[in-house]
């Protein structure tokens, strides 16, 4: 190798890791909330990579020896971990202009072509952003226009699990309603995000890139916190997406729409398989209430046992329920601790879910604890329950998700009996259940 190709990385290595040292250094002058003392320059990375844990889940296991808010160092950058409902009320309401930034991470930036979708940095681009999604996609107007269409996809779900059992020797259907309920989710949101009804082969093309900016999106890469790495492209992981503003956001709405509606489908389903008792009780409400006829959005006021079947069902959500990263655009004080502008903030929602301070046997499924204590999902009652987060990011899409998680849930309730089957290992692509339809 050339002599001055040689000497050159070796100066942009040692500048990179002395910027990195010093921008740490920076940091650490700060009072951080507590947490394990940082191996220099690289944090804890060397122990997510060796154990293959997420940051999340290390959280869970540093938070009683460190306390509710507690501090992880990746890199040169700290992550701030939130397991307490207050100090989360404090951050996202009471502070909550200065804590609705967005972190701007490496992936994040192709997958939003230059963060400039909803989910990313606050700045007059996403405010107006979101604006206009609430006001002509997802706010209570448009959703009333769009019904006819939600309407076909609660249908096409019941539909496509009755041709399973049809085609069933013994008139049973066995279904991953996770994909059963993703592929009939994914076909209303694209309608709501392109205003048109596309082919199926363009479909599956969508689909196809959909997948990889979902993995992009929430790819751990560890350049985004050890300089030298991205600037020796030690990974290649990056496609050349070159699209434009309304592909990526499309994408965001899709991406953030199909995953959890159809997981909270297939897990409210598998919840009731488990709890044959929960589920006659649903089934008698439905039938009280609304009898033969198919269960329509109007219904649901009158349904309040399943209004809080879908609320157990979000609380015990077993798939580690998060924010999305949030950052302060300004040094701010939360719990006594400083809170610098380049932290990165997660707020660990499932935490306060499953906190027995606040919930009697938590780890149970009990829908009649949301008839005893009637706490809604947007936190106005009660930041201990938060499926959605609350504040300037509150979930945009919280009133589809509750109306098609609800449907949804009780049509199939409505329609089918249904069991887990024995010896059949659930993984998180969904669990597979055996439908029979009911006899009329
Ligand atoms: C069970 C269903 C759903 C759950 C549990 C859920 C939960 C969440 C959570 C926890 C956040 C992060 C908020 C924060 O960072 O503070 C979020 C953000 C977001 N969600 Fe949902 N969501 C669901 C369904 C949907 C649907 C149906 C859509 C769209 C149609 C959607 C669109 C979004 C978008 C665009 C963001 C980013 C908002 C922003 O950064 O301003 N979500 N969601």
């Amino acid at each position: 190798m050339d002599f001055f190709l040689v000497i050159t990385t070796l100066t942009v290595l040692v500048a990179s890791i002395l910027f990195d040292w010093w921008y740490f250094l920076k940091l650490r002058s700060k009072r951080l909330p507590p947490g394990p003392s940082p191996w220099p320059i690289v944090g804890a990375i060397p122990y997510l990579v060796r154990h293959g844990r997420g940051t999340t889940k290390l959280s869970h296991s540093l938070q009683p020896k460190y306390g509710k808010i507690l501090t992880v160092w990746l890199g040169k950058t700290p992550m701030i971990f939130i397991h307490d409902p207050e100090l989360t009320y404090d951050a996202l309401v009471k502070q909550g202009a200065y804590f609705s930034n967005r972190v701007k991470n490496y992936t994040m930036g192709i997958v939003s072509s230059g963060w400039r979708t909803l989910g990313t940095t606050e700045g007059p681009w996403t405010v107006a952003l979101r604006k206009n999604v609430m006001t002509h996609m997802l706010g209570p107007s448009r959703l009333k226009a769009f019904k006819p269409l939600r309407d076909r996809a609660y249908g096409d779900i019941v539909n496509d699990v009755r041709s399973v059992a049809a085609a069933a020797a013994d008139g049973v259907a066995q279904v991953n309603l996770r994909s059963v309920a993703f592929n009939q989710v994914f076909r209303f949101v694209l309608v709501l995000t392109f205003g048109v009804e596309l082919e199926e082969n363009l479909i599956q093309e969508i689909l196809l890139n959909l997948g990889e900016r979902f993995r992009l999106a929430f790819k751990f890469y560890v350049g985004d916190y050890l300089s030298f790495w991205r600037i020796f492209e030690l990974e290649k992981v990056f496609p050349d997406f070159n699209d434009s503003v309304l592909t990526s956001l499309c994408s965001e709405l899709l991406n953030a729409a199909i995953h959890t509606t159809s997981f909270a489908i297939d897990h409210t389903m598998a919840l009731l398989c488990e709890h044959p008792e929960v589920n006659e009780k649903l089934y008698r409400e439905i039938e009280a209430v609304v009898g033969r006829r198919a269960v329509d959005e109007s219904d649901l006021p009158d349904l309040p046992y399943l209004s809080a079947v879908v609320r157990e069902s979000l609380r015990v959500w077993n798939t580690g329920l998060v924010s999305l990263p949030h950052a302060t655009s300004e040094l701010r004080k939360l719990g006594g601790y400083d809170i610098p502008t380049d932290a990165v903030i997660i707020f660990v929602l499932e935490s306060f879910h499953l906190d027995p301070t606040h919930w009697s046997e938590p780890l149970i499924f009990k829908p009649e604890r949301f008839l005893e204590n009637d706490l809604d999902v947007l936190g106005t009652k009660s930041f201990s329950f938060l499926p959605f987060s609350a504040g300037r990011r509150v979930c945009p899409g919280t009133q589809l998700a509750m109306l098609e998680i609800s449907v949804v849930v009780a049509r199939l309730v409505q329609t089918f009996e249904w069991e887990k089957v024995p010896n059949v290992k659930n993984t998180r692509f969904g669990t597979v259940l055996r439908a029979r339809p009911r006899s009329v």
